[in-house]
């Protein structure tokens, strides 16, 4: 069976945690590949709230296979406290759970570093979630990092970290006027991770290689979104790693030909955590009624999304970057209310036209956006489980979205909870 890959089409948080947990019944195994505790995806079953940063969200589902791939980057503090959490539910998760022993540490000083980066006036400002992420992946490609093979040795983590604190410390107190960590202290509480963590460390490129081969049908969840993405996203107001389905292959040492399936989660609007380029973005009441009605606040950093309309360019160009086969359109529910629904159907760049969505950022920061108005409805779509019964103005309004972006929709959520959702084949 071909595997399916489940991506953010915006800057994130566009409910891809829901759609993994909601399909993820037709899993044999769910798979991160990049990424860290950067990640903050919300799943409500049963009305209770679980969010995941470095778990997979298909654990709530029992007998599936879990994977951490390669290129995702591991703060073995916080999978811990998730593993914790989750077992003290009692549910089983260990069993089911798999690391890979090449994805890289992420270790205090990178969240040190991360935080007084941020917190120095030189330089671009990004407004990170301050989780180490950009820190260690930078280690990563500079091959001074610490992998999780490192971290469940104990020589070696001795002489890598031995090796990394000292410079560290050095950037840590001379470049950003901040407190030295201590050597002992961070190896222990490594070394003590490492213990409890060895279990599951594997390759698990091979082990996922060889599902493949036995037909299991493997989904690989993408934290963040297309344009975060560290090399097709708004840079330098990204992520640092692939957050895209382009990300998969090397995330999880898959071939490019093993994703059969790929599906683009989007919202039925926009929204941004963080500084960088927002051309559908609103700064009035109903960017207000957006941020209330979606309880748009952060599920890593608690902090308030900027909210927008919909954005056609932009959709248009992940969907295209990526081959998307189907979309996932989430939170149509909270357009419910509204007169009129905005979206933007194009820009403007110095008073000429632009249909596609530029990639050169300090030019997409000058774009105007060109909104088309569409008429509202009134009705709750909560309850509603098929296309038909959402009101017509609601099924115009998605039609016109796929129309644009030229991508059928596979999903529609209309509310938190895995109930609230249209599949297609349903309908
Ligand atoms: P992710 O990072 O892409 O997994 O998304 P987040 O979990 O960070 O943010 C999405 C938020 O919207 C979460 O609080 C979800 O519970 C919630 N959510 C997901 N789908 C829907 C939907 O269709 N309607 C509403 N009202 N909320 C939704
Ligand atoms: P999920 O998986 C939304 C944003 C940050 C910042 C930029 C870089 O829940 O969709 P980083 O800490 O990665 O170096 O921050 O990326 N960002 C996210 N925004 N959802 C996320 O994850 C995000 N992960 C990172 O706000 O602008
Ligand atoms: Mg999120």
């Amino acid at each position: 069976m071909p595997a399916t890959s489940v991506i953010g089409a915006q800057w994130g948080d566009e409910g891809k945690g829901k759609i993994i947990d909601l399909i993820a019944d037709k899993a044999d195994v769910v798979v991160r590949f990049q990424g860290g505790a950067n990640a903050g995806h919300t799943v409500i079953v049963e009305g209770r709230k679980h969010v995941f940063h470095l778990l997979p969200s298909g654990v709530l589902h029992a007998g599936k296979l879990n994977v951490i791939g390669n290129g995702v980057v591991i703060d073995s503090e916080q999978l811990l406290a998730e593993i914790d959490e989750f077992e003290g539910g009692g549910l089983r998760l260990m069993d089911r759970l798999k690391v890979s022993g090449a994805a890289h540490c992420v270790m205090p000083y990178h969240k040190a570093i991360d935080r007084l980066q941020e917190g120095t006036k030189a330089g671009v400002r990004i407004g990170t979630t301050g989780r180490g992420i950009g820190p260690a992946y930078a280690d990563k490609a500079y091959r001074s990092g610490i992998r999780m093979w490192d971290l469940i040795d104990e020589e070696r983590l001795r002489a890598r970290l031995r090796a990394n604190l000292d410079v560290k410390n050095r950037v840590i107190t001379g470049a950003y006027d901040g407190e030295a960590l201590d050597f002992e202290e961070v190896f222990q509480a490594a070394r003590e991770q490492g213990r409890r963590l060895a279990p599951l460390v594997t390759d698990t490129g091979h082990l996922l290689r060889s599902l493949l081969a036995r037909g299991q049908h493997v989904f690989f969840e993408g934290a963040q979104g297309v344009l975060l993405d560290l090399d097709h996203g708004t840079y330098p107001f990204v992520t640092s790693s692939n957050s895209d389905t382009l990300g998969i292959s090397a995330g999880a040492g898959v071939p490019p030909a093993a994703i059969g399936r790929q599906l683009g989660v989007m919202k039925a609007y926009c929204t941004r955590v963080g500084d960088g380029p927002f051309p559908s973005e609103l700064n009035d009441a109903a960017a207000e009624r957006l941020r209330e009605g979606g309880s748009e606040f952060g599920a890593t950093t608690g902090r308030p999304r900027r909210c927008g309309w919909f954005d056609v360019p932009a959709a248009r160009y992940a969907a295209q970057l990526c081959g998307f086969d189907g979309l996932v359109i989430t939170k149509l529910d909270v357009l419910s209310g509204l007169r009129h629904i905005g979206v933007v159907v194009g820009y403007e760049l110095d008073g000429v036209p632009l249909e596609e969505f530029p990639v050169d950022t300090p030019r997409l920061e000058r774009v105007k956006p060109v909104v088309d108005l569409f008429p509202g409805w009134k009705e709750k779509l909560t309850g509603a489980r098929s296309f038909d019964e959402l009101p017509p103005a609601c099924q115009a309004f998605v039609d016109e979205i796929c129309a644009r972006v030229g991508v059928p929709w596979e999903i529609l959520s209309v509310g938190p909870g895995r109930e609230s959702t249209i599949v297609r084949s349903a309908t």
